[in-house]
């Protein structure tokens, strides 16, 4: 969504704009936070670590889980459809692993031709693709 577009819907009152929280909300972000994070993603997902694995975060906020999830180890892939979180997820990386591979962009889960840009689960090899999503398996 352009980001023109979004404005207006968030002026309209007909989305919350969650970007311009999550702003406020980095600049109070400490390595114990990032540590907690961390800790939650063992937890539910019940891995020691994402080596191999890919990790895509769906509507990433902040980006504090995809942060969490690179230092796992995971190969990070991220979207949200919010300009203003997509930027707060870009300056995380910037700020703490800016050689990392992880990708950032502007999605929306509801748009059925970006979802198909992102690929196919199952490791399925499709033309489109631009990585392969493996399930993870601990
Ligand atoms: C409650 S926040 C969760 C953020 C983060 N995943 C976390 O757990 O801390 C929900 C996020 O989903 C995003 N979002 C809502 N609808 C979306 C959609 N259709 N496609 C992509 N992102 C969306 C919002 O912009 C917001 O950043």
């Amino acid at each position: 969504m352009e980001e023109k577009a979004f404005n207006h819907q968030v002026n309209k009152g007909d989305r919350f704009e969650f970007g311009k929280n999550w702003k406020s909300y980095l600049n109070t972000l400490t390595d114990e936070k990032i540590e907690i994070a961390k800790q939650s993603l063992i937890e539910m997902l019940e891995c020691e670590d994402l080596a191999g694995k890919t990790f895509l975060d769906v509507g990433s906020g902040s980006g504090l889980f995809s942060l969490a999830a690179t230092r796992l180890g995971a190969f990070v892939y991220s979207f949200d459809f919010d300009p203003k979180s997509v930027k707060c997820t870009e300056f995380l990386k910037e700020q703490y692993c800016p050689q990392s591979e992880w990708i950032i962009e502007e999605g929306s889960i509801l748009k059925k031709e970006y979802v198909y840009s992102l690929g196919k689960f199952l490791g399925g090899i499709t033309p489109y693709r631009k990585f392969e999503l493996r399930p993870g398996e601990c």
